[in-house]
């Protein structure tokens, strides 16, 4: 990752701390990103964090700094359901906080779910998104393949996985397409769909969440780690800022140099 900085750490008190402070910092940022190029795009994640912070913004007194007609709202992953699943990111998305906000619904952009153009197809679903990514980022042949996200949420799994990209599985390794399915996630369900590493470093800013003691060991060890390969979370780096968000049991473990 050739000139992406190095990971900035915060570490909360606790997890009702951490997203609430996150919450604001990210009204902040999206407000910051309109104010210098009129929208705002932001990805969002899945489980208890990604969905907890929508949660805590859903509350957050700031949230009427945000022009929200003008926010584009991607995912990083998805799970591979019907649409409507109570187990879809973008369903729980909706419900913790999007369908109380006034979204243009054409800047809103879910990952496909099964049973629809592409039925069982997650590699079809994971083209399309690649196609939709492609077109909004200028669709030229020299345009690139995704468009520059402003801020880029990502979980941590106990494993170092974020998004859908588990570790030592080839989907990490993936530099040529920005969005694949991925058919035997160890974390169920196990069909996915996810951007690759070189999408989600398309990111200006990368931010990082993880709460609670099942995370210290794939905090330390992600935060020290050199191969994304082993340990995924190490090779999501945003272009202009990656910030690891973590709370005081997730940090447990982390080497006293990584505090300092
Ligand atoms: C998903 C995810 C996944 C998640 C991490 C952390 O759809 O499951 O996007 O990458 O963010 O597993 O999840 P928790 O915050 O629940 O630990």
């Amino acid at each position: 990752m050739p000139g992406a900085p190095p990971p900035r750490l915060t570490v909360h008190p606790d997890p009702e701390t951490l997203l609430r402070a996150t919450a604001a910092g990210l009204l902040t940022a999206v407000a910051e990103a309109q104010s210098a190029r009129g929208t705002a795009s932001l990805v969002l994640t899945g489980g208890r964090n990604g969905i907890g912070l929508l949660a805590a913004l859903a509350q957050a007194p700031g949230r009427s700094a945000v022009d929200w007609s003008r926010v584009d709202l991607w995912w990083g992953d998805e799970r591979f359901l019907p649409d409507g699943d109570p187990d879809r990111n973008h369903t729980q998305a909706r419900l913790a906080l999007l369908d109380g906000l006034p979204l243009d619904p054409a800047r809103v952009h879910p990952m496909p779910a099964s049973g629809g153009p592409h039925g069982d197809d997650a590699a079809a679903a994971a083209e399309a998104y690649a196609a939709e990514l492609a077109a909004a980022a200028g669709g030229g042949r020299d345009a690139p393949a995704v468009p520059s996200f402003d801020v880029l949420l990502l979980g941590l799994g106990p494993d170092t996985h974020v998004a859908s990209l588990f570790p030592e599985h080839p989907a990490v390794r993936e530099e040529g397409r920005t969005v694949v399915g991925v058919t035997d996630s160890p974390k169920p369900p196990p069909v996915r769909v996810s951007l690759t590493l070189p999408a989600l470093r398309a990111a200006r800013q990368v931010w990082l969440l993880a709460a609670g003691e099942d995370k210290a060991e794939a905090a330390a060890g992600a935060l020290t780690a050199e191969d994304p390969f082993r340990a995924p979370a190490t090779g999501a780096r945003g272009r202009e800022r990656t910030l690891w968000i973590l709370d005081e049991a997730a940090a447990s473990r982390l080497p006293a140099s990584a505090r300092s």
